[in-house]
């Protein structure tokens, strides 16, 4: 049997990045300054993952004279959000990327088998020709990842990138095991999961400290 090619994953180890995730994952840190943090790092994630998109070259005119220049090429990305949490990362990507489609997947965990259960999914017509990346916070134990890459897959989706705040090892792991072809983008890598799947020491509940729920 042959070990398929891993994709890489890749710790944007910025200070910057590193400064404001410090500051999110303080308890003390307001849901006003937690909000603004993520759209901060959101933007520099999203500088690297969209690192290795495809580029061609357009004939344009400056003032001063015609010239072949850059630009990426091929179909506009496709943008997937987890809910809810997963919007707090889009809304500052499209700052960058106003141009992309955006879907979103909806899916909650069986307090029974603790699958992941599917409640709401709309995305982009074509995803085979796109470039597909999937944001969420927190990849904790990697399943809720999974069952929405499933879906992007059969959905056509080809390639596929997962862009992140936190990781956990299990995480990684599962989403490496099932999906080894879609890369990864976070900006750390914590120490492991608690027995309720939260990351640690992680910054608690996203959703909750993004919207002010509890
Ligand atoms: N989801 C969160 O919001 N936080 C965690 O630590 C794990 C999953």
């Amino acid at each position: 049997m042959t070990t398929p090619t891993l994709a890489p994953v890749t710790v944007v180890n910025h200070p910057l990045v590193q400064h404001k995730l410090t500051l999110m994952r303080e308890k003390e840190t307001s849901t006003a300054s937690f909000r603004r943090l993520l759209r901060e790092i959101s933007l520099l994630l999203a500088y690297e993952i969209t690192r290795e998109l495809p580029m061609t070259l357009r004939r344009i005119e400056t003032p001063i004279q015609e010239m072949d220049a850059p630009t990426i090429d091929g179909k506009k990305l496709a943008l997937i959000s987890i809910l809810r949490a997963g919007n707090g990362l889009m809304d500052g990507i499209l700052e960058l990327i106003p141009a992309a489609r955006v879907g979103f997947v909806g899916l909650y965990r069986d307090p029974e088998t603790l699958q992941p259960v599917q409640y709401y999914y709309k995305v982009p017509q074509q995803l085979e020709d796109r470039v597909t990346i999937v944001v969420d916070p927190m990849l904790a134990t990697g399943n809720s990842t999974a069952a929405a890459i499933d879906l992007l897959k059969a959905s056509g989706a080809k390639d596929i990138r997962f862009l992140c705040l936190l990781a956990s090892p299990e995480g990684i792991a599962r989403l490496q095991e099932v999906h080894p072809d879609v890369s990864i983008v976070t900006a750390a890598i914590d120490e492991k999961l608690d027995d309720h799947g939260y990351i640690v020491p992680g910054l608690g509940d996203a959703g909750d400290r993004m919207f002010g729920t509890k």
